[in-house]
């Protein structure tokens, strides 16, 4: 894998943590002494190259350079970037500082990406991370160039993760929060950045370490479901709505040891969850109203049948767990039901509400039990939500799937802000999986086929759950533990593209 910006902050800690992982790494950087020297300490097979970003043709030379050597580019991190040294208004910016700022920060990552690319297309796979920001989400007074160039790295992530998915490459972008990096203290020393102010802005009421941040780059890297994501790591800035301070401490945002209660654990994606959970040697209990298959569970579990939306039924339960297996530190909910998909016209309002309740009403009191149970051990935990049906957009006769779906998605911002104070992370994973399913559903039967390229998914293949298995226990891991109240696609980059995205082959 090839890195830029090596030379230090989150840039070093990537390169240590594929180091880690057992990739070989290439670390580029402004400064050829320090990425010589920190590729010397990772080891025999990882190499330090001089590389401005900002120089195109220098660019070119060093990733041809490194696909000669190695013979291929599994990953490129684009991670170079520099923000303006002063705050100021826009009017009096100087256009030259301007310049600067997008000659690193967007050419650099476009050049980079362009001359990655070209090798991942020929070898038909590759990754690219692009490291954007939360400031290109909401402005930073004073900082316009900055905001503007990590948003314009949103846009191109987008563009080139539906132009590159079918020759086998993925974009992403992930956007850090606050980190604890050069970049901040040297406008700390120079008075103009206060960590404590940061710190009571972020729901988890801290800054991020460079490892938290490397962790998800890692993560989304290998995520091989996602492509045209902004995946956020900030802490759960980004969730939250408040104008009140977001945080009166800091939290640690790491999970402990704990069982794992998987509702909707008996079938289907809650299963695969909980399978993947028992290989990682989790105690798991899966709940699920389905007495013949919680029947059916392995004896690697514990079922549970359980009336997800009896509050009462479900508080006892999730006692009992506490006291006989251990508390629950990980809570899934992945339960739902099917949405039968007739016309709104045609419903009454108690179909809509059984399908609503048991999507919105069910995780919610799961989450509050299970929210107890972790506040009342000290030591917190991680809940990740799995929004049934269209989170983000409107299904044709699935009107209570929908709306609950994007009710479980505020649902999960709102909670991870509420309960940061008790280190209890809340995150969802988006499926496009079912999105595939249910659009399929509204076709005439014999027009179904779930192995031809769909139109508007970049990358083609319907997402196997266990992709969505993956991306839920790598939010409960502790490699997760600056990630909270977001959205987690696995759609194939269903959401980056608009629907009238086709694909070539
Ligand atoms: N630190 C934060 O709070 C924060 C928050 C959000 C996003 N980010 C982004 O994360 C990335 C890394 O930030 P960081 O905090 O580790 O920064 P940093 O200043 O600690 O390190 C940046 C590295 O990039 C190198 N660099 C600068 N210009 C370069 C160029 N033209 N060519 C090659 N290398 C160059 C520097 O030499 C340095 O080693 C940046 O893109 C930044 O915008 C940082």
């Amino acid at each position: 894998m090839i890195i830029t910006g090596a030379g230090a902050g989150i840039g070093l800690a990537t390169a240590r943590a594929f180091a880690a992982a057992g990739d070989t790494v290439v670390l580029t950087d402004l400064d050829i002494s320090a990425v010589e020297a920190h590729a010397a300490a990772l080891g025999d097979r990882h190499v330090g190259l001089a590389m401005d970003v900002s120089d195109e043709a220098m660019v070119i030379a060093t990733i041809a350079a490194v696909a000669m050597r190695f013979g291929r580019i599994d990953v490129l991190v684009n991670n170079a970037g520099i923000v303006d040294p002063n705050a100021s208004k826009v009017l009096d910016k100087p256009i030259g500082e301007v310049r600067r700022l997008i000659g690193v920060n967007v050419d650099g990552c476009y050049v980079a990406a362009r001359e990655a690319g070209k090798v991942m297309i020929q070898q038909a796979s590759g990754s690219i991370v692009n490291l954007s920001s939360g400031a290109a989400l909401s402005a930073l007074p004073g900082r316009t160039p900055y905001s503007m160039t990590k948003a314009a790295i949103l846009g191109l992530t987008n563009a080139l993760a539906c132009e590159w998915a079918t020759s086998g490459v993925r974009v992403n972008a992930v956007l850090p929060g606050y980190v604890r990096t050069e970049i901040l203290a040297s406008l700390e020393r120079a008075g103009k950045f206060d960590p404590s102010v940061a710190g009571a802005a972020v729901p988890l009421g801290r800054m991020a370490e460079p490892e938290e941040i490397a962790a998800a780059i890692l993560h989304v890297a290998g995520a091989r479901h996602m492509t045209g994501a902004a995946f956020l790591a900030d802490g759960g800035v980004a969730a939250y709505g408040g104008r009140e301070a977001a945080s009166s401490a800091p939290v640690s945002g790491c999970v402990p040891k704990g069982t794992v209660l998987v509702t909707g654990g008996a079938s289907g994606i809650g299963a695969a969850v909980a399978d993947h959970f028992v290989r990682l040697g989790a105690k798991v209990v899966a709940a699920d109203g389905d007495r013949h298959a919680v029947a059916a569970l392995p004896d690697d579990r514990i079922g549970i049948v359980l009336d997800l939306t009896d509050e009462d039924a479900v508080e006892a339960a999730v006692a009992r767990i506490a006291a006989t297996i251990g508390p629950v530190a990980v809570l899934v909910n992945a339960a739902s039901v099917d949405d039968a998909a007739r016309p709104t016209i045609d419903r009454s309002l108690a179909d809509f509400r059984r399908i609503f309740d048991a999507g919105l009403t069910a995780a919610m009191i799961a989450a509050r039990a299970a929210a107890r149970a972790m506040a009342a051990t000290g030591h917190g935990g991680a809940i990740v939500n799995l929004p049934s049906g269209r989170a983000a957009s409107g299904m044709p006769r699935g009107p209570a799937n929908s709306a609950a779906g994007a009710a479980v998605s505020m649902l999960t911002k709102s909670l991870a802000c509420e309960w940061a104070e008790h280190n209890i992370r809340v995150n969802a994973v988006v499926s496009g999986h079912l999105e595939v399913l249910e659009a399929a559903e509204l076709e005439p039967a014999d027009q179904r086929d779930l192995h031809q390229p769909r139109s508007h998914v970049p990358i083609w293949r319907p997402s196997d759950p266990a992709d969505i298995a993956d991306a839920v226990a790598f939010l409960a891991s502790d490699a997760a533990s600056y990630v909270t109240g977001m959205s987690y696609p696995v759609d194939g980059g269903y959401s980056a593209s608009t629907r009238r995205f086709r694909t070539d082959s």
